[in-house]
């Protein structure tokens, strides 16, 4: 070993210039948390890496089960099952009327629920109750104004492809949901009717291009070129074709995920447009284009639609909700108020699960 003091100058200046160098770097990394982000937060790729091993288990089981199907020719001896995906922040207020609305059709549906990882409160046990048989999945933490939701949407879908190949249709829906009809009612409509995916597509909103640029000017291309860009709501029902599509996705999905630009925050609804773009570029004729799920925009506020309030719920509202301008009537409407349960109960079997 060489004694410190017989070159303490040479070390000194070592020191000095290897101070220099590391100091290049270390301001690099420093500089982006001293400035202010000019994005919103993005996708840890944690996240992303468990997703994309979800994601293909998904693709794989449905090839095989739908090569094994095709080449053994069963004939499908189990009647087709509605998935349910409840995407949700808060506890599923509304659990006792969809219970009610699920009773005794266990073999004709599945719950499956993504609740943000941060819900400390336990979900209302009916939930869990045999009947009900709803069984929450490994979720991600979820924001507005974020492409977490669409990966929660995936996630839930993904899953649900795995868990029974009975699956048929993909039904997402959120806390604030409520059915409109009765479930006997919901799946002689889903399934009396050619298989398509009930998904809004929208090509000329007034606030498109705002929302286009959202990440920045051009970066969506080429995937994707303004004239492809749609929009509609978040809630939709998928058939199981088209959850495969939307889970086998990479193409759109690289561009989706990108965080919106922090200016743009007011514009940034990814998950009003991730779905209708790709089911709409991949297999427009598949595709309504219509959703199922009411909605109230009048007088919305911050892209927040009308909440319904206690007040508010009659039969003649239930009523006035089914309404659609085609030949179809909803099955689910939104936003409704927590305390909204109680009328909602006291109706439900006189007036939303009657027929
Ligand atoms: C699944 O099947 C499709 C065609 O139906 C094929 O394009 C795709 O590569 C297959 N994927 C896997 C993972 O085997
Ligand atoms: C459940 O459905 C079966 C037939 O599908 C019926 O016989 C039975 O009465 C129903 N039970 C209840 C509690 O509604
Ligand atoms: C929609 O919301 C507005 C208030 O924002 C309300 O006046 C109107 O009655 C609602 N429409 C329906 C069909 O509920
Ligand atoms: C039907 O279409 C009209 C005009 O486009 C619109 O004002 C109305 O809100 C629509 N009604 C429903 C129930 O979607």
């Amino acid at each position: 070993m060489m004694p410190s003091s017989s070159c303490s100058s040479t070390s000194s200046a070592f020191l000095l210039s290897l101070f220099l160098l590391l100091s290049v770097p270390i301001l690099f990394l420093l500089a982006p948390r001293l400035l202010p982000p000019k994005t919103l937060p993005s996708i840890p790729s944690s996240d992303e890496t468990s997703d994309l091993a979800l994601f293909r288990r998904a693709i794989l089981a449905s090839n095989s089960s739908s090569a094994s199907a095709t080449s053994l020719r069963l004939p499908h001896r189990r009647p087709p099952k509605i998935a349910f995906l409840f995407l949700t922040n808060t506890p599923l207020h509304f659990a006792p009327l969809w219970e009610r609305f699920f009773h005794n059709q266990s073999h004709l549906f599945n719950v499956y629920v993504h609740a943000d990882p941060s819900l400390k409160p336990p979900l209302p046990p009916s939930f869990s109750s045999p009947s009900f048989a709803g069984r929450f999945i490994p979720s991600k933490p979820t924001q507005r104004a974020s492409p977490t939701l669409i990966s929660a949407a995936r996630r839930l879908l993904a899953f649900a492809l795995l868990d029974d190949p009975s699956n048929a249709y993909f039904a997402l829906v959120s806390q604030t949901c409520i059915p409109l009809h009765s479930f006997d009612f919901a799946y002689r409509s889903l399934f009396s009717r050619p298989r398509r995916s009930y998904i809004e597509i929208v090509a000329d909103d007034p606030g498109l291009y705002t929302r286009y640029i959202a990440r920045g000017d051009d970066v969506m291309l080429p995937e994707v070129p303004f004239d492809r860009f749609r929009v509609g709501s978040q809630f939709f029902a998928l058939t199981r074709k088209h959850a495969v599509m939307v889970v086998r996705d990479r193409r759109l999905w690289k561009k989706f995920r990108m965080p919106c630009l922090r200016k743009m925050r007011d514009s940034c609804y990814p998950e009003e447009h991730y779905f209708p773009t790709l089911l709409d570029m991949q297999d427009p004729n598949g595709c309504t284009g219509y959703t199922l799920t009411r909605v109230n925009w009048t007088d919305s506020v911050e892209g927040h639609p009308h909440m319904y309030k206690p007040e508010e719920v009659r039969p003649e509202l239930i009523l006035e909700l089914r309404k659609s301008n085609s030949s179809y009537s909803y099955l689910f409407a939104r936003k409704f108020a927590p305390e909204c349960l109680d009328p909602l109960m006291q109706i439900a079997d006189s007036v939303i699960l009657k027929d």
